[in-house]
């Protein structure tokens, strides 16, 4: 008796090992079904099932043959079946591969109020937004979740603080939430970025979906786990990695943006342009695609950038280009000018001197500032305080041709030089 226990143990740890495999090998299915998908490839491929069988019998023993051949097509059946299901799914989705914290992002006109259609929300969700964003946004999607719990927080990048990550723990906790229920985010990036955060904490981590609302948020914040708020002034101080389950996006929402935020937004696909993707800064250049193609666009850059490094130890950094001169720009300028102006403006020094001359042209088509006026001592202090925490120096990107990156580390005297030499070049 004690034996047939013993065995049922190694059989039950045989097929968990089993699961995770076949967890792993679905990955990579994914990953065939997105190429076939772009390729317009059929789902069956008879000749590599047959030489993929034959293979795998010669370490069957002869006597199990017969049964692995049905095991086989039984792995082999279900991967087709997903294939096929992927395929004939919604072409508006772009699925971001990060093994079992994948997701998909959906980019499609109208699909807010279908949200309940993509995400698993019959359920006790915490729908968090600012009041800045239109009330309707929100009630739509309350509207489609099982118990909603509405918090509607005061719009502004000081929202994304202590008291606020507080303020929605206590009414996680006071509603009753377990680690079954969830949190939607429903505004631009500093709503994403404070429930995200709050998702990722309560109860070590709940589920959390995202609906951008700003340019921004649907070019850039939403997507890749980022999670934060702001301490004492520091900006994303404290924060994690914690990916959505799905991120709806519904570029609908952005007609009731104002003009100075949607061109903010778009520094961001600016950004992305410059540093991976030449085709798309030319369409800037030329005027040549409209901002569904922009966010997709951008979407793919950073999907791809994030697959490749989700915790930014090194591809994703550059993702902070215009970043460093862009922040100091912005704490000088206490509030004058946004985010993503202030990205607009940092990205100038750090270009050759002909991109210089094109960006700039792309920036006035797109109504962002080109000329930077806030006082450089003030620039230079904020910048090199912004970074004091990754040590004496500072790893900046530099691009001398669209599309293409450098990344350089330099002192602050030396960053300090070069943005000198810019102020110069300007006068
Ligand atoms: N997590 C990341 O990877 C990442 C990347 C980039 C930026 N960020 C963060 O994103 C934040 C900035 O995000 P943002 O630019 O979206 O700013 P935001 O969230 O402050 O939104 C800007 C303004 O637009 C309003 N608004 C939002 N949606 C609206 C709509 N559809 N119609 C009308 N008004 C609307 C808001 O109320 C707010 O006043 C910063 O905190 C930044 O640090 C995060």
């Amino acid at each position: 008796m004690e034996s047939l226990e013993r065995t049922r143990k190694r059989i039950n740890e045989i097929d968990r090992e089993m699961a995770k495999l076949w967890c792993e090998r679905m990955n990579a299915v994914r990953e065939v079904t997105e190429y076939k998908k772009k390729m317009n490839m059929p789902v069956l491929d008879a000749a590599r099932e047959a030489s993929l069988l034959e293979k795998n019998l010669s370490y069957i023993p002869e006597e199990l043959r017969d049964y692995y051949v049905e095991f086989q097509r039984g792995v082999v059946g279900v991967s087709k079946t997903y294939q096929r299901g992927e395929i004939d799914r919604e072409p508006n989705i772009i699925p971001l591969f990060l093994g079992d914290r994948s997701y998909d992002i959906l980019v499609r006109r109208g699909s807010l109020s279908a949200a309940g259609s993509y995400m698993n929300i019959d359920r006790k969700v915490l729908v968090v937004t600012d009041d800045g964003v239109p009330a309707e946004y929100a009630e739509t999607v309350s509207k489609q979740c099982g118990s909603p719990v509405i918090v509607t927080l005061p719009q502004g990048e000081r929202t994304k603080c202590f008291e606020s990550f507080r303020t929605l723990l206590l009414k996680m906790l006071d509603s009753g939430f377990t680690r079954k229920d969830c949190v939607v985010a429903v505004g631009g990036g500093v709503i994403g970025d404070l429930a995200g955060f709050a998702a990722a904490a309560y109860m070590r981590g709940i589920d959390f979906y995202n609906i951008p609302t700003t340019t921004l948020s649907q070019i850039d914040s939403s997507i890749g786990g980022k999670v934060a708020i702001d301490l004492e002034g520091y900006k994303n101080t404290v924060g994690a990695f914690w990916q959505p389950k799905f991120v709806l996006i519904d570029p609908d929402v952005l007609k009731t943006l104002d003009d100075r935020q949607v061109s903010a937004g778009l520094a961001e696909a600016v950004k992305m342009s410059l540093c991976f993707d030449g085709k798309l800064f030319d369409m800037f250049e030329h005027g040549g695609c409209d901002i569904d193609e922009i966010i997709r666009r951008s979407l793919m850059i950073k999907k791809s950038v994030v697959e490749k490094d989700e915790t930014e130890n090194s591809l994703r950094k550059v993702l902070n280009f215009g970043h460093t001169i862009g922040h100091g720009i912005e704490t000088a300028e206490n509030g004058r000018l946004i985010h993503g102006e202030c990205v607009a403006l940092g990205m100038l020094p750090m270009c050759s001197f002909d991109v210089r001359a094109r960006l700039k042209k792309v920036l006035e088509s797109l109504k962002l500032p080109t000329k930077i006026t806030a006082d450089p001592a003030k620039v230079k202090l904020a910048y090199s305080h912004d970074k004091k925490f990754e040590g004496s120096g500072v790893s900046i990107v530099k691009v001398n041709e669209p599309g293409e990156f450098e990344i350089e580390k330099l002192t602050f005297s030396e960053l300090d030089r070069l943005f000198d030499k810019y102020l110069e070049d300007e006068q």
